[in-house]
């Protein structure tokens, strides 16, 4: 009888299937702030899998002078990373690489000048700095729509700047930005401010897909202890938008 009472909680690593991909992780080894190394990403995709998640999208970071990544030095990343997990018996249904390119000036020039790497079909991943937005954000926003690229916006929630000033988010959304929600923000992992505003967010239906953002394991074990029932549900049809990016 006992058992009738026992709050039957689902956590939210409950809700990953095979038609979800992970479109924000660190994945690719020493290659920015995110995985060390071969061994560290093997075991990250490793308990991933074992959460369910087996698609990725490697976004390792192009931020000028600080990760200064290219399309080939990610892709070269890439294809040496598929090939050790090959020889370790570790096979995910997809494993792709795209970027998370910092809007800064640097970002206004390889727009001009090169193909950027896309999520999937013209959607690039794109984040700010967590300082001040760039002063001609939306004018950037612009040009990628022009240039024939659809901007998702990284973990909006994370931008302080924006905390006391809620409408900016609204303006984002209306100058063609999607929103990528970090799974993360719905834990206390990047404090009580982000999570409220991860909350409002999916409470306006203003945020579009998620990721986990996945730099190391401990970020795993957030992920894994998320367990509340209403943020679990609030977020679950977003998961499941992720599979139109799969
Ligand atoms: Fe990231």
């Amino acid at each position: 009888m006992l058992s009738l009472f026992k709050k039957n909680k689902t956590p939210l690593i409950a809700l990953f299937n095979n038609s979800f991909i992970d479109i924000h992780s660190h994945l690719l080894p020493a290659i920015d702030d995110g995985s060390k190394s071969f061994e560290q990403s093997l075991a990250l995709i490793k308990r991933m899998q074992q959460f369910g998640i087996n698609n990725f999208v490697a976004t390792p970071h192009i931020m000028d002078g600080v990760w200064n990544n290219t399309s080939a030095s990610i892709n070269q990343k890439l294809y040496e990373l598929k090939d050790y997990l090959s020889k370790h018996s570790a096979h995910p249904l997809q494993l792709r690489a795209a970027a998370e390119y910092l809007l800064d000036s640097n970002f206004e020039k390889l727009l001009e000048t090169e193909k950027l790497l896309c999520i999937k079909d013209d959607y690039i991943l794109v984040e700010l700095s967590y300082l001040n937005p760039p002063i001609n954000l939306k004018e950037i926003l612009f040009k990628i729509q022009i240039a024939g690229y659809k901007p998702i916006l990284a973990h909006p929630e994370r931008y302080l700047f924006y905390h006391t000033n809620f409408s900016e988010y609204l303006k984002l959304k209306e100058a063609g930005c999607s929103f990528q929600l970090n799974l993360l923000s719905l834990s206390t992992y990047y404090g009580k401010g982000v999570q409220n505003i991860a909350k409002k967010l999916l409470k306006d239906g203003l945020v579009d897909f998620v990721g986990t953002d996945t730099h190391s394991n401990r970020h795993l074990d957030f992920l894994e202890s998320i367990n509340d029932q209403k943020l679990v549900k609030l977020v679950q049809p977003v998961i499941e938008n992720n599979s139109l990016l799969l």
